[in-house]
């Protein structure tokens, strides 16, 4: 049995008609950036969360980078982040010419630590971007007490997770900006790059939707500095009929997340750990071993992909040398890290392909 790490195939296979009519009518159309598509997408992802406005754009890190290009976010100032989280997150802050400042992680939610939070804040301090890894959000509404009390902005990386709830509210609708990720394996994918803002601020939202099309409000008059960040029109016409089914599938991973923590109760890793109040849509499920390397070795044998979200902290990465971070200055990130994996996961995931792995983790002494 062979079993694929996330099946795009099957779901492709599964709306293949409709998405190729889809696809088919914006080559057609020949309007291929911006469009109807695009305005639909916006409409039902704003819905979807709640929020008033969604904007969409060409990427995760561009919505991540336009939400701090729109937040006014430069040289001089600082965000606070998680070392433990896909480089993006901390790469914009680094673009926009501000200075990322760590803080660990929760060794149970592997999310940023609410509670040191506030040791990290200085009078540079400008906002904080808490991501809600593998599909998980953070201590929310700590994380908005503390920057309330502070007067900092909040920026939820939900790349990992458009469609998980906190305390019953959607994710990328929890604090002044969200941002999320339509990379081609996210639990909504598009075919190529993609990403959306979501924002419930008028002011905020013409802006962020000004700095994605060049700082532009009308043709050839640029008021802010901007980005080429549009989404195109068949990014968008692949994510409307995507649309239609991803509450079923996330309902599905939920459904397989679940299975899974419950097999694996009585084996000899870790499992996640979902708080109460939170539903997580198992962008990755991710599981700890302290042997993970030799775990790895033996799933691939048996045919298993796996994968590591992620290896090294962006602390310890070549990239951040400059900060001045030292190993050992994150301890929590840096143990997870050493033994995090990431098992098969996919709405379209059979009972055997779970079973298989499941018993072959059992094995495993
Ligand atoms: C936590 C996190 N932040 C940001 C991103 C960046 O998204 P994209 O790949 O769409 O630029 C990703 C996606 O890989 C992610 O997982």
């Amino acid at each position: 049995m062979k079993i694929p790490f996330i099946d795009l195939k099957t779901q492709y296979k599964t709306h293949k008609d409709e998405i190729d009519t889809e696809v088919l009518g914006v080559l057609e159309s020949t309007q291929f950036i911006l469009g109807p598509q695009v305005s639909k997408l916006e409409k039902d992802l704003a819905t979807f969360v709640e929020s008033k406005y969604a904007i969409v754009c060409s990427s995760g890190t561009d919505a991540l980078l336009i939400s701090l290009m729109a937040l006014d976010i430069k040289a001089g100032d600082e965000v606070i982040t998680t070392p433990f989280t896909f480089i993006s997150t901390a790469e914009v802050i680094a673009l926009v010419g501000a200075t990322p400042i760590f803080v660990d992680i929760d060794e149970e939610t592997y999310n940023i630590d609410a509670n040191l939070i506030e040791k990290a804040i200085t009078s540079k301090t400008k906002a904080i971007i808490p991501v809600s890894l593998y599909g998980q959000c953070s201590d929310m509404d700590k994380i908005n007490k503390i920057a309330k009390k502070h007067g900092l902005h909040v920026v939820e990386d939900g790349c990992q997770s458009l469609g998980a709830t906190y305390n019953g509210k959607e994710s990328c609708n929890l604090s002044d900006i969200g941002c999320t990720s339509f990379f081609p394996s996210k639990p909504l994918g598009c075919y190529g790059d993609g990403g959306a803002v979501f924002t419930n601020d008028d002011i905020l939202a013409k802006k962020i939707r000004t700095i994605s099309n060049h700082g532009q409000e009308e043709r050839y008059k640029h008021k802010y500095i901007g980005i080429n960040g549009r989404l195109d029109a068949i990014q968008a016409a692949i994510l409307n009929v995507k649309m239609k089914y991803v509450r079923d599938e996330i309902r599905i991973r939920g459904e397989i997340g679940a299975r899974y923590n419950q097999l694996l109760q009585d084996s000899n890793v870790i499992p996640p750990k979902i708080l109460e109040g939170n539903t997580s849509v198992f962008a990755q499920y991710s599981i700890r071993h302290e042997k993970r390397d030799d775990l790895i070795s033996k799933l691939n044998q048996a045919g298993i992909p796996t994968a590591i979200h992620y290896p090294i902290s962006l602390h310890q990465q070549e990239a951040f040398e400059y900060l001045g971070y030292k190993d050992g200055d994150f301890p929590v990130s840096e143990k997870i890290s050493s033994q995090i994996m990431s098992l098969p996961m996919s709405p379209y995931l059979t009972k055997e392909q779970q079973d298989l792995v499941i018993n072959t983790i059992k094995e495993f002494s």
